[in-house]
């Protein structure tokens, strides 16, 4: 008989509340440590140093990215292994070889894989025939790194609240999505649900939750004390409505390309402003939340570059949840401490 499975980051779905809370808890224990050793002049810093040494991470990428690339390379740095880059043109992945095969190659020579792919069951086949932890990178349907650095720039910046076992204490929160439904919404809206936050969808007709995914972010509520509530609209004003934080993603995700120009229209009346967010009274401190990248049309400059931005420290925070995310999956063997 094999080693027990391990255990994979496919979405937010996969983690308790308490789970959930510690790994973002720790995110953010991780960057206060890191850089307080950086600043003492401490190279390479303690608080990471050797976590993975002699392991390798392969970062399978069949997508463009910035952020996900850049914190995965550098967490795995941080922690003393080594980030292999295999982009769409070095290996084959989910063309000329089989899932099954790939799978069962890379992680037979690496502790990990990090994967973004296209259809999310590609990534849910390499995790099935992995014998190393598999941590999605963005799927079709989820991007639970995303999902995490959020929910950590959300704890930072209302640092009023106490967490406890279970829960971030971010209950009673209201965040607004206004914009396409897709993958980065699902893993946030199940968040939400399972921190007690509730959270207002606003999608053009024909753009918003696909019923089984609904399925997906209701089911997060199951043995949570107080879940969030999912509201659903193609009204944006309704959903921003008492709204703590503003949230929106691009219009047109990567493989949508060719839909482009029908979805600008569809779209048109969405994009963030501070004059949407008064005429549909947003809290008066609202904060603006935004993946990246960023294009105009979903929200313009004076959000995107004002003072109730969160969207670089967000941005940031990529790193320590990627670290986070290593430090349970690979170092933890799925054990979230
Ligand atoms: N937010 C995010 O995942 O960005 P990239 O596509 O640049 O990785
Ligand atoms: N929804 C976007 C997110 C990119 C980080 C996409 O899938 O392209």
């Amino acid at each position: 008989s094999s080693a027990a499975r391990p255990r994979h980051l496919l979405s937010i779905a996969d983690l308790t509340p308490a789970e959930f809370t510690k790994l973002v808890l720790n995110a953010s224990a991780y960057k206060t440590a890191v850089k307080a050793a950086f600043a003492a002049g401490e190279h390479p810093p303690k608080p990471l140093h050797g976590a993975l040494t002699g392991k390798t991470v392969a970062l399978m990428f069949s997508k463009r990215s910035t952020r996900t690339r850049v914190s995965t390379e550098s967490a795995v740095q941080l922690m003393s292994g080594h980030p292999m880059f295999l982009g769409k043109d070095d290996i084959q992945l989910g063309v000329n070889e089989s899932l099954y095969d790939t799978s069962v190659v890379i992680s037979s020579m690496t502790s990990c894989m990090i994967a973004r792919v296209g259809a999310h069951k590609e990534v849910a086949d390499l995790a099935a025939h992995s014998s190393v932890p598999v941590i999605n990178a963005l799927s079709s349907d989820f991007h639970p790194l995303q999902t995490i650095a959020d929910f950590q720039t959300i704890h930072e910046n209302f640092p009023s609240r106490t967490p406890t076992d279970s829960s971030l204490g971010l209950e009673g929160l209201k965040v607004a999505w206004v914009g396409d439904s897709n993958n980065v919404l699902f893993d946030l809206a199940i968040g939400c649900v399972k921190m007690g936050v509730d959270i207002a969808v606003a999608s053009p007709q024909g753009y918003g939750i696909p019923d089984a995914m609904r399925q997906t972010i209701l089911s997060a509520a199951e043995g949570v004390a107080s879940p969030g509530k999912l509201t659903e609209t193609a009204v944006p004003e309704e959903a921003i409505k008492d709204a703590d934080i503003l949230v929106t993603d691009t219009w047109v995700s990567m493989g949508q390309e060719a839909e482009g120009q029908k979805r600008l229209k569809a779209f048109a009346g969405y994009q963030i402003t501070n004059e949407l967010a008064k005429r549909g009274g947003a809290k008066p401190d609202w904060k603006f939340m935004h993946c990246l990248p960023r294009h105009p049309e979903e929200v313009d400059d004076e959000v995107f570059y004002g003072d109730k931005s969160l969207v670089f420290p967000e941005a940031e925070n990529r790193l320590w949840a990627a670290v986070s995310a290593l430090e349970a999956f690979v170092v933890n063997k799925g054990k979230i401490l």
